[in-house]
This record gives C-alpha cells, sequence and structure tokens, in this order.
C-alpha cells in the first residue's frame, strides 16, 4: 500500500515532476515513421504529457516541436512544410527542425528571431518507427539492446491499441508473474485444463523469484518440472517478454501507447538484409466501444494482450494503490517501486539513471534472448503470447 503521495510520485509523468524528469532521460519510440509522408508531412503526439507536432521537412529532415506555435498558439500539425522546415499555417512563422525561428512574416522582427525559440527535441527514425528524447543534454544515446540492435534475426513491429491508463500499471505486471497462470489460462494450456479457473495452471510453478540488473530487473518462474522462465524488465518503460520487446510510452497520466519490437532469431544464424526494415502490423481494438473507458468498455479477452489490457484498465486511469493489500507474491512488484524510487533519486542528484550508456558504442545487451528462443521451441509451459482463438 502506498500513501497519495508516493503513488503520485511513481506515477506523474509530466515536465518537472520526479518521475516525468526520470522518464526523460531515455528514448522512446513515439510513432510509426511512415505514419509522416509526403500526404501527410505532419502528425500530432502527446508524449510525457507533452503535446508536440512530428513532421519531415522536405529537405529529409525529422523535426519534433512543441504542438502550439511560439506567435499565438496556433497548431504546428496545419503547419506547411517546406525545405527550411515548417510554417506556421497561421501567419507563416517559419521554424527548423532545431526550433529556431527562421522568419516572421509579414515582418522581421529581429528582437523575435534573436530571443524566441520553439521547443525541439531530438528525434531519430530506427525500426521504422520514430524515436524522441525529450531530456536535458547531453543526449545519450539509444540504448543497444539485443532485440534491436542484433542483425541476425527477423523483427515485426505491432502496435497495439491506445492503453487508457498510467504506464506504470503495465510495468507493474512485467513484475507480477503469478499473473500469466491466473489471467492467462485460456490461452496457456496447450491442449491441458486448468485444475480450475481459481487456480488455473499456478500449481505448475515452483517458485517465483527477483532481482535487479544493472540494466533494470528479472522475474523469474522456476516450474515443478525444471523449466526456468525468466523476463527481464528493460528499465523504465520495456518488458522483453520471449520474442516481444514491449513499449509503453506514457502519452500522459492516464494514457500509454503500447508497441512491441518482436525478434526472432534466424535459425541458421544468417543475417537477413530486412532485419532493420521490419514491417507494421496495426492490432485490433481489444474493447467495444473501442474510445470508452472502464466500465462502459467490454474488453474483448481474444488473447494474451487484451486480457493483459484489461486488467491493467480495470485499475482505474491511475491505480488507487492506498487501498490496496498486496501478498508475498507480489514482492516483484514492491521491488520494481523501490527501484523507481530510487532512480527518481539518483536524477535528482545530477547522476545518470539504471540503463543510460553515455559510449554509444557501447557492447550490445544480452538479455538472454536465445536462450528464450530455443526454450520457446521445446518447452511446454512457456506462454504463447498474442496468439489469435
Ligand atoms: S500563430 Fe503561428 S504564426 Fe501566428
Ligand atoms: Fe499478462
Amino acid at each position: 500500500m502506498l500513501t497519495s503521495e508516493e503513488n503520485q510520485l511513481l506515477t506523474q509523468v509530466g515536465p518537472g515532476t520526479p518521475c516525468g524528469e526520470l522518464l526523460r532521460r531515455y528514448w522512446h519510440p513515439i510513432s510509426v515513421a511512415t505514419e509522416i509522408n509526403e500526404e501527410n508531412p505532419t502528425k500530432f503526439v502527446r508524449v510525457l504529457g507533452e503535446d508536440l507536432v512530428i513532421f519531415k521537412d522536405k529537405s529529409g529532415n525529422w523535426g519534433l516541436l512543441a504542438d502550439k506555435c511560439s506567435h499565438r498558439n496556433a497548431s504546428l500539425v496545419y503547419g506547411r512544410v517546406e525545405e527550411r522546415g515548417i510554417s506556421c499555417a497561421y501567419h507563416g512563422w517559419l521554424y527548423d527542425c532545431a526550433g529556431n525561428i527562421l522568419e516572421t512574416p509579414p515582418e522581421k522582427n529581429d528582437a523575435i528571431l534573436n530571443t524566441v525559440k520553439q521547443t525541439a527535441y531530438p528525434v531519430q527514425v530506427y525500426l521504422n518507427l520514430v524515436w524522441a528524447y525529450l531530456g536535458p543534454q547531453p543526449v545519450p544515446p539509444m540504448t543497444r539492446f539485443d532485440t534491436l540492435f542484433r542483425p541476425d534475426g527477423n523483427r515485426l513491429i505491432r502496435v497495439h491499441p491506445q492503453l487508457d491508463c498510467n504506464w506504470f500499471q503495465a510495468m507493474e505486471n512485467s513484475m507480477d508473474p503469478a499473473h500469466l497462470q491466473i489471467l492467462h489460462q485460456e490461452y496457456i494450456g496447450r491442449g491441458r485444463n486448468p485444475v480450475n479457473t481459481t487456480r488455473g495452471f499456478t500449481d505448475d510453478v515452483e517458485t517465483f523469484d527477483f532481482y535487479s540488473t544493472d540494466y533494470g530487473l528479472m522475474k523469474k518462474r522456476t516450474y515443478k518440472n525444471g523449466v526456468v522462465d525468466e523476463h527481464p524488465v528493460l528499465f523504465p518503460t520495456i518488458l522483453r517478454q520471449g520474442p516481444s520487446t514491449q513499449f509503453r510510452t506514457p502519452i500522459d497520466d492516464t494514457h500509454t501507447m503500447h508497441i512491441h519490437v518482436n525478434f526472432t532469431l534466424t535459425e541458421d544464424g544468417s543475417e537477413p538484409a530486412e532485419a532493420f526494415d521490419p514491417p507494421i502490423q496495426y492490432m485490433e481494438a481489444y474493447k467495444e466501444p473501442a474510445e470508452a473507458l472502464y466500465p462502459f468498455a467490454k474488453f474483448t479477452l481474444q488473447h494474451v494482450i487484451p486480457q493483459d489490457h484489461m486488467a491493467w484498465e480495470t485499475q482505474g486511469q491511475i491505480a488507487d494503490r492506498t487501498n490496496e493489500h498486496l501478498s508475498y507474491s507480489d514482492r516483484g512488484v514492491v521491488l520494481l517501486r523501490r527501484i523507481l524510487k530510487e532512480q527518481i533519486e539518483k536524477v535528482q542528484n545530477g547522476n545518470d539513471p539504471m540503463g543510460v550508456f553515455r559510449d554509444s558504442n557501447h557492447a550490445i545487451i544480452d538479455t538472454k534472448i536465445d536462450e528464450d528462443f530455443w526454450k520457446g521451441r521445446t518447452s511446454s509451459t512457456v506462454a504463447v503470447t498474442e496468439t489469435k482463438k
């Protein structure tokens, strides 16, 4: 159980909030890159509570600027892109990708040109996704996790429906191994039936264990048949589960993007030409009506991820942790909360948090994807995720 102040500390993502400042130390995927194209050269995104516009200028440069024009607040989503940047539709103020104001029609206002700057953030396109860094200088490189940087596999981007809840509910779930055998019991039996709906397949598991790593945390299930199943949390917003690297990018305090990068090793170790040019798959809505909030939406539960969305969203837009009753199997959740709080304090003390590496050539981080890959082909107990009914 947390106090309401502790709950706010761990969940608020806006600029100036302690957790928001921590989250701004990392690169986050914020859009599918092909959604910005010649026909639609701008896209509105809200990231960490900030309203922004992604655009690609006619010289091929990508920009990420505050949505509201510095002149009189019209939206730059309706700006016209040109070779030099984006021109506000209202009076034509022209911005480059770094947020510099290049023109102030109808006059040339030197005072404004020399003193005013539009908020601009570094942005890059990688794996057909747009990635953004909203933190202070110097900008760190993107952390080189194996599932994002290894060349010997095929990738697929899966865009799941927006989560209408706080990001941290999804992350707590990532340190909650006990839910798999209960919540997902319809999809993990591989032909077996659960003993009953209350226990699901939980009696398959001998122990749950948790530990921290230098890039995050690990949850571990040891099954009675000897199989060990480990899924790392890549701190703070990512779960690597089987082939999927699951990003939960906070939109604001009550909405979260949910994007998976699926990485499947080639059996012979070959390096496919399209390894870094993955196709994009958009998943269908997981609730009906798709835009409605619990309790006015019904979740489909048609596979593992919709079941997770149901659990996370019905906890509330921001789960009220002042009235929960944690049990022994929730100790991974407790560990995650403790580490998040420690990392917030680290940033407040002027240090880099866990998982930020300053060397752009740092060794690729091994999240033990090989073990999962081969085990997934032999084990009868590891969950099948994202399987359609
Ligand atoms: S509001 Fe953008 S140029 Fe005037
Ligand atoms: Fe789950």
